[in-house]
């Protein structure tokens, strides 16, 4: 961790100042060491690099999803060059130049991929936060760049002081809350006014053989033990791949071919990836202990309850939210 990171931490528990009360450096870096609550006296300890500001309890419900997905992350950690049009794909309009300068909230960081994208595109700070073990990754992932910080926190009890940001973006993370709307309250204080707000969701509409197969078969395989899910999802990927490859590949330079294939938007997007990474997305798919497929009209909602002014809300391949706005300059 680096020593500014704790200008703009805070207690998860009762929002005081958090000061450093033992550190272990290394260069620039602290590798171990203990935060203290200068108003409440609750202690939290940095370990490998990672300040893990824990609230004191947490729900099993987010418990599991946080240790299902690090189990993910840490095992499909690698970084891909695909990663960058995705990303730009899932928060347009905001582009590249929304993070110039900024100091950028990523919340649900997973593995770190677009902590470096972030950095990439100009932002002065970067600041990741995960609820589980992916945060290693995620530092390992980053570890090389000096303006990119990761956090171990759950992000509806946010260990950031208020104004702290001007961007944050949260990409596949909100829908797996139990109550979405209580990640746009929780994120939305930690904006300055005038700050801006991009999440990416699943969308309901559009989303309907998902609806009737994918989502039956989550709820019984968010149970399973995570090797049989990765098991399964890899059987679930030969004839997706199979179908990419065959079908949606060539769909990609043939419109009507693509007029006639299912989720041929979406699909042909994931053409380029390596099977590995169609693996990962379709474990990804079946393992969430919960997962909200939103109505448009959700969404609008979850933005007003956080204060923030809705400026695009694209429907992004027809099966997902592609959700950006600013946070009024009055609260
Ligand atoms: C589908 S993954 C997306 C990760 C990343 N945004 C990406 O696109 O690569 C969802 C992530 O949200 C994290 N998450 C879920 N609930 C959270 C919470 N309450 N606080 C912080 N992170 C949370 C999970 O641990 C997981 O890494």
């Amino acid at each position: 961790m680096k020593r500014r990171l704790v200008d703009w931490l805070a207690c998860p528990a009762c929002r005081g100042t958090l000061a450093l009360t033992r550190a272990v450096p290394e260069a620039d870096d602290i590798r171990e060491g203990e935060l203290a609550c200068v108003a409440c006296g609750a202690r939290y300890p940095i370990a490998r690099s990672i300040p893990r500001l824990l609230p004191p309890a947490l729900a099993d419900e987010a418990r599991a999803t946080a240790e299902r997905f690090g189990y993910e992350w840490t095992r499909f950690a690698e970084i891909r060059p695909e990663y960058e049009p995705q990303m730009l794909g899932w928060i347009a309009p905001v582009g590249r130049d929304a993070f110039v300068g900024a100091r950028v909230l990523d919340a649900g960081c997973g593995k770190g991929r677009h902590l470096r994208l972030a950095a990439a595109f100009g932002a002065k700070e970067v600041i990741g936060i995960d609820l589980g073990p992916a945060v290693d990754a995620a530092a390992q992932n980053t570890g090389d760049l000096d303006n990119v910080h990761v956090v171990q926190g759950d992000l509806t009890r946010p260990p950031f002081r208020p104004e702290s940001m001007d961007l944050i973006y949260s990409i596949g993370v909100l829908h797996h809350l139990p109550e979405p709307e209580a990640g746009f309250r929780a994120l939305a204080p930690l904006l300055v006014p005038g700050g801006r707000f991009v999440a990416w969701l699943y969308a309901r509409e559009g989303n309907g053989w998902v609806l009737a197969l994918v989502d039956p078969v989550r709820r019984l395989t968010s149970r399973l033990p995570l090797p049989l899910v990765s098991g399964l999802a890899w059987v679930v990927t030969v004839p997706l791949w199979i179908a990419l490859r065959l079908l949606y590949a060539p769909a990609r330079t043939r419109p009507p071919l693509a007029r006639t294939l299912p989720y041929a938007s979406y699909l042909m997007d994931l053409v380029p990836f390596p099977f590995r990474e169609v693996h990962s997305i379709a474990f990804d798919q079946l393992l969430a202990p919960v997962a909200h497929y939103m109505r448009r009209a959700h969404v609008e909602r979850c933005f007003a309850q956080g204060g923030v002014a809705l400026e695009s809300l694209r429907w992004h391949h027809t099966n997902s939210w592609a959700a950006s706005g600013t946070r009024g300059r009055g609260r």
